[in-house]
């Protein structure tokens, strides 16, 4: 029988919630992870492109965990497990330490209202959480049309300057939904892919 896709994940016993990455895919393949990653374009292309990887995609909105679950099934792609939750939360309390290759996070929520600004994931302290999660030399890419959220993700990592190179990455993955989208309205697209030290 083949394997469950979606992770049930356990945040309600006194159990380490933190996952047995290997377990979970039955192998030690190396470990990349999409947040947010809406109608899975990106998420699904790259995980075929790169069989010999397993992928991890977490989605707060449940018709596109569902879309793109189903799209995972019947493409019969095998190295992606889904999980229908919060980013943060997941990254924070269920990835262990030291055991991702590649976080992406593409064109998250500008939440460009002051007032909602909290609910941003690209800040500081969630920085600090992808150098812990990361592997030596683990990559972190990010893409966001949003001109001003883009200034703030650059000054919120500034505490974590020293954990992080700025690298050159030649982009080789598929365009997301939502970046197409904003190329058509003519808005600039701002990378950025962080190499842990
Ligand atoms: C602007 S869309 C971008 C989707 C996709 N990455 C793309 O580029 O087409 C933001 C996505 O992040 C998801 N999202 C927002 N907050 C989230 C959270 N806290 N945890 C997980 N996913 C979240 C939304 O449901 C949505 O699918």
């Amino acid at each position: 029988m083949s394997p469950s896709l979606l992770i049930t994940l356990d945040d309600e016993s006194d159990r380490d919630p933190t996952l047995d990455l290997a377990a979970l895919f039955g192998n030690d393949h190396p470990i990349e992870i999409e947040l947010g990653f809406g109608k899975g374009r990106y998420l699904l292309d790259a995980a075929q492109r790169r069989s010999d990887h397993n992928f991890v995609g977490v989605e707060v909105a449940g018709k596109y965990l569902r879309l793109t679950l189903d799209r995972a099934r019947r493409r019969g792609v095998s190295n992606i497990r889904f999980v229908h939750g919060d980013a943060r939360e997941f990254v924070e309390f269920f990835v262990p330490g030291e055991s991702i290759r590649a976080l992406h996070v593409y064109f998250a929520d500008p939440w460009p209202k002051t007032k909602h600004h909290k609910r941003r994931l690209l800040e500081a302290e969630f920085f600090e959480e992808a150098l812990r999660i990361l592997e030596p030399a683990g990559r972190m890419w990010i893409a966001t049309d949003h001109d001003e959220y883009y200034e703030a993700i650059l000054e919120a990592l500034k505490p974590s300057a020293d954990g992080f190179n700025l690298v050159e990455a030649i982009w080789d993955g598929v365009t997301t939904n939502y970046e197409d989208k904003f190329v058509r309205r003519g808005s600039a697209i701002h990378r950025r892919v962080l190499q842990k030290r």
